[in-house]
């Protein structure tokens, strides 16, 4: 896949040759008199981003923002570049034209800033000439595919030369101790090079996700040098741009009429904040020979074994039926405490029983149909009894050290799937 390229000039830094920047010079220095960098994060107006990042932007750090098309980079980098207090900001387009920038900026309805530079520009080397000019306290690349570097015979967007343009951006930014942020985009799948062989080359990789169709977007930190890679942020897409969700459990709040089966309630942890999340399956007879299985927000393979576990273990007759499930929200869940609700989810849709809207689940599944244990169980039933839930179901393994007398919400411990299913559908 990677094409042979030729070195066109040695590479001398194009920031260097102009006197705007100051470049820093390398020694050695007593570990002592290291300033530790959290003093020196700029702190976002942010919160959702302070909080992936980690508590704010470190300087001279290499952040790229990962996603796929139309989910939001370009709007979250410009809002972040228009509402950035005392910080001269410079948001480099390689997509949009000014006038489309300026008509998204007032989309966004900001006070004008008057320190938000915009620069319509492809080619690294005229970017650092910019750079120099402006002297920027913030630099935004807007993406990383659409920029090419003279020093590199080949074109942009491909592999030697979106490695060639991060490459000299990483070294501005250590060098200068600009923050540096670079958009990349991701397509579905995920195949595509770009931005994958970029994730060890930067100090921070974010990934905005969500689905195109639903307004919410989580941002989650896949590595970070500088703070935790479970943190996430949650926004939703309005027509003014995006908002900060800061208590995620609205997101709960579904269109939900009446009493209806498929539905359950589980809560999750997503980065160190519990919310509580509602899983819906919808099983039927299969009209064709072979039946459908598809899973929006839960991984498919996932689905599939619980699915498996259902079958053998407790002889739900699901092999010839169609099994359809959704986490609502349009979120992707990876916390595997979702185990419980989906599958009581699955059989209050195949039995047509419906859950109480008063019970919420956290338990994962194993294969033996054994509810295992998950982490900061107390967490998750302050959440839950904060929404006012009732009951909560968790893991037997779970009420080691539990003081459950701290509690208004009734708590069922449980070891295997069987003692939820009686509870639950009797
Ligand atoms: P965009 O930031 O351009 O996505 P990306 O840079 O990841 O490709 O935003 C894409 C979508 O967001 C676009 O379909 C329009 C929508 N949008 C809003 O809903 N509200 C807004 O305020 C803005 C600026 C965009
Ligand atoms: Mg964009």
């Amino acid at each position: 896949m990677e094409e042979v390229v030729e070195r066109v000039s040695a590479r001398v830094p194009d920031w260097q040759t102009v006197s705007g920047v100051k470049k820093r010079t390398s020694k050695a220095a007593a570990i002592h008199e290291i300033v530790h960098a959290d003093e020196a994060r700029r702190i976002t107006p942010d919160k959702e981003l302070n909080r992936v990042l980690g508590g704010g932007i470190v300087p001279g750090s290499l952040v790229l923002i990962g996603g796929e098309p139309g989910i939001g980079k370009s709007t979250l980098m410009l809002q972040l570049a228009l509402n950035m207090p005392d910080t001269r900001t410079l948001y480099i387009s390689g997509e949009e034209s000014e006038q489309q920038l300026k008509m998204r900026a007032e989309r966004l309805s900001q006070a004008s800033k008057a320190d938000c530079f915009i620069l319509t520009e492809t080619a690294t080397q005229h970017i650092f000439k910019q750079i120099n000019t402006v002297a920027p306290h913030l630099v935004i690349i807007d993406s990383i595919q659409t920029l090419h570097s003279a020093h590199i015979d080949a074109a942009p967007g491909s592999v030697s030369q979106v490695r060639e343009c991060t490459a000299e951006l990483l070294q501005f930014a250590k060098e200068t101790a600009i923050p540096v942020f670079i958009v990349g985009h991701i397509t579905k799948d995920g195949a595509i090079a770009g931005p994958k062989v970029l994730e060890h080359m930067v100090d921070t990789v974010l990934q905005f996700e969500g689905d195109r169709h639903h307004a919410y977007r989580i941002l989650r930190a896949v590595k970070n040098r500088f703070g935790a890679a479970t943190e996430l942020g949650i926004y939703e897409m309005q027509g003014s741009g995006l908002r900060e969700v800061s208590n995620p459990s609205e997101i709960l709040l579904s269109q939900r009429e009446g009493n209806m089966s498929g539905i359950a309630i589980a809560v999750l942890l997503e980065g160190m904040r519990p919310m509580l999340i509602e899983v819906q399956a919808l099983v039927g007879n299969s009209a064709y020979g072979t039946p459908q299985r598809s899973s929006n927000g839960f991984d498919t393979k996932r689905m599939n074994m619980l699915l498996a576990v259902l079958e053998k273990r407790f002889g739900f007759r699901l092999s010839a039926q169609d099994v359809f499930l959704n986490i609502a929200g349009g979120l992707r869940v990876e916390d595997p405490a979702i185990d419980l609700a989906v599958i009581i989810a699955i059989i209050s849709s195949q039995q047509d029983i419906p859950v109480s809207a008063t019970i919420a689940f956290a338990g994962e599944v194993g294969l033996s149909g054994e509810i295992r244990a998950v982490n900061r169980i107390e967490q998750r039933i302050a959440e839950a009894e904060k929404l006012g839930f009732e009951t909560i179901y968790i893991s037997k393994y779970n009420t080691k050290g539990l003081d459950s007398s701290k509690y208004q919400i009734s708590i069922r411990a449980v070891a295997k799937v069987e003692e939820v299913f009686q509870a639950v559908f009797g």
